[in-house]
């Protein structure tokens, strides 16, 4: 069988490994030194490091292009929109993840981009608000309100109006959606999640098809100074290893601990694209894998009850961040710049891999007070 015939979920496992050589290492090591003797093919870490490279050749063909990995997926987003030209005019939704959303009103209110948002789920108004733009940045399913942007029709429109298409695909993860095929031209990853898997590093990755803007996005990285250091490149491959059977049980989890919080007495509403009547299920199904397993829930009592219940689970880890082997919930609005339109009793529940009967004890006990 040929390479190009195996399944994703084996590339995930045999991607980014050094030469077979006898006695080369099975993992890429980790090399420890800021600069190299002079006229190999890796000169200064800041540039590129092995680790990188190999890192890179495993997560790239994942959404079917060539992968920039960066020291966060801030410092991904924010070389991505360096490649804008000034007073860009950018169109967002408004609900995009609070990091990027704070920076683009930034980026806004000093001269450097001009700032639109939308409702990212609302296709019609997206490509009314791709008149003009030079760029449209999807998040789909967005954080932390799990809504499903209509990727192709966006991209599309976009193109019409010769906007560059980033998507972000953090919540989705490579094997839930793959951007690039539905028509964006930039993916962007927080890897710090589910990618690295295990919350102990940060990463983020750029994925184009586009072999101009690798260069330009390296370039970026270099100038910027945002290298994911040899570590953090290391963990995440690792992590990768296992992201077919992590990303299967937690998605399988997710959609059973959705169906259970339906209708629970102290849940005001569920937020999962995998339940029937969720606003963007049928988009879901069109485009995703699956659902992933990512779940917002408003809880009956406002704020205070929230955050309660965030506070009394003992398995659940009450933090920020998703993606990792641990299930892990936190109240959205405790954080100052969170979009004050995300509802105060919003908890966001990022499910793991621990046993889904276990899961929902604990948080049917926490709900239950
Ligand atoms: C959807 C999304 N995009 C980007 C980021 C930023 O990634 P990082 O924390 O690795 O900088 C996050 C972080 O939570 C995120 O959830």
């Amino acid at each position: 069988m040929s390479e190009d015939a195996w399944s994703v979920e084996t590339h995930l496992v045999h991607d980014g490994r050094p030469a077979p050589e006898p006695g080369a290492p099975l993992n890429e090591p980790i090399q420890l030194s800021s600069t190299y003797y002079a006229g190999g093919d890796t000169e200064y870490a800041r540039d590129g490091t092995r680790s990188m490279w190999a890192l890179e050749a495993a997560l790239g063909p994942l959404e079917g292009g060539g992968a920039v990995t960066f020291s966060s997926g801030m410092a991904a987003a924010n070389a991505i929109l360096d490649l804008l030209p000034a007073q860009a005019s950018v169109v967002a939704a408004r609900f995009t993840y609070t990091g990027v959303a704070v920076r683009l009103q930034e980026l806004d209110a000093v001269g450097r981009l001009r700032l639109r948002t939308v409702d990212i789920a609302d296709t019609a108004e997206v490509i009314a608000a791709c008149a003009g733009a030079d760029a449209v940045w999807i998040e789909s399913p967005t954080n932390p309100m799990l809504e499903i942007a209509d990727i192709r029709a966006i991209a599309d429109a976009a193109h019409a109006a010769g906007a560059l298409v980033v998507c972000d695909n953090t919540f989705a993860t490579p094997l839930g959606q793959r951007p690039i095929d539905l028509g964006a031209d930039i993916v962007l990853h927080s890897a710090t999640k589910a990618i690295g898997g295990h919350s102990d590093c940060l990463l983020g990755v750029a994925i184009t098809a586009d072999d101009g803007r690798i260069e330009a996005l390296r370039l970026r990285r270099t100038l910027l100074g945002a290298t994911p250091g040899s570590l953090e490149c290391y963990l995440v491959l690792r992590g990768l290893r296992t992201l077919g059977l992590r990303h299967a049980r937690s998605q399988a989890s997710a959609q059973e601990i959705a169906t259970k919080l339906v209708g629970h007495p102290q849940v005001e509403r569920v937020r999962y694209p995998g339940l029937a009547d969720d606003p963007g299920h049928d988009r879901a199904q069109a485009q995703m894998t699956g659902p992933g397993s990512m779940i917002s829930i408003e809880v009956r009592g406002g704020a205070d009850a929230a955050q309660a219940v965030a506070e009394r689970t003992r398995l659940w880890v009450h933090a920020t961040s998703l993606g990792g082997v641990e299930s892990l919930l936190e109240r959205r609005r405790r954080w100052a710049r969170e979009n004050p339109l995300v509802p105060e009793s919003l908890l966001r529940l990022s499910v793991g891999i621990e046993d889904p009967a276990d899961l929902w004890a604990d948080l049917d006990r926490a709900l239950r007070g």
